[in-house]
């Protein structure tokens, strides 16, 4: 069973994404941690202090020689600056060809070993995996997602600011939603789900009942 999940940033895909793999015992992969992991070597490769945005597509080309799925850490990756950066270079058609292939060679990999996969990050229903079993598209307003990802990252870092993260991802929405390649936009037979006034729990609840249904 292949199951894709997209969504707005801080919509709650990743939690759905990751109590479906639990419940269902398939394997999941985070496509939102391949952005952010090249956005980390390319940061880290240029000495780029945050917020500076200009790209240079050879760096960029040279990192992606030797890019795999290893090393994928949620902790290392999760701040926004990479998360930032990351919607930035997923506007590069060269980026999104060769992350397509090794998300591909996952999907197939799985598909042999475990009978499926999950995969969640913003194109999955319409490009990565078209033809897969089960579509959810998860959003909320952007006033609940910021207050969510800043009750996430508070804990961690006392110096962040609800507006800023307001501001963070909404221009974070605009480049995922307005890129020319592989746009966020919910394929037209994925499942809507809105977070809004739901816990991760009463929306794994909504997903599951939904692929019992159909299964
Ligand atoms: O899901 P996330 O917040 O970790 O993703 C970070 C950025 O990576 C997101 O804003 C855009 C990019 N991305 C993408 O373009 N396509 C994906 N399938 C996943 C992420």
């Amino acid at each position: 069973m292949k199951i894709a999940i997209d969504g707005t940033a801080a919509s709650g895909k990743g939690t759905l994404s990751e109590n479906l793999s639990k419940a269902l015992k398939l394997p999941r992969l985070d496509t939102g941690l391949l952005y952010r992991k090249l956005a980390f070597l390319y940061i880290k490769s240029k000495k780029l202090t945050p917020y500076q945005n200009n790209v240079d597509n050879t760096s960029l080309k040279n990192i992606l020689k030797d890019f795999d799925l290893n090393d994928l850490d949620p902790e290392t990756l999760k701040s926004d600056l990479y998360g930032n950066f990351a919607s930035i270079i997923g506007k590069s058609n060269f980026v999104r060809k060769k992350l397509k292939i090794l998300q591909i060679d996952f999907v197939k990999n799985m598909n042999k070993k475990k009978g499926g996969c999950i995969l969640d990050g913003r194109d999955i229903g319409t490009e990565i995996l078209p033809n897969a079993d089960f579509k959810f598209y998860l959003d909320a307003p952007l006033e609940t997602r910021a207050k969510r990802r800043f009750e996430q990252l508070y804990s961690h870092n006392k110096s962040i600011e609800l507006k800023n993260i307001l501001l963070d991802l909404e221009k974070r929405d605009f480049n995922d939603k307005s890129r020319e390649n592989s746009p966020l936009i919910p394929s037209k037979d994925s499942i809507l789900l809105d977070t809004e006034f739901l816990n991760p729990n009463q929306v794994l609840k909504k997903a599951l009942k939904y692929i019992k249904k159909f299964k």
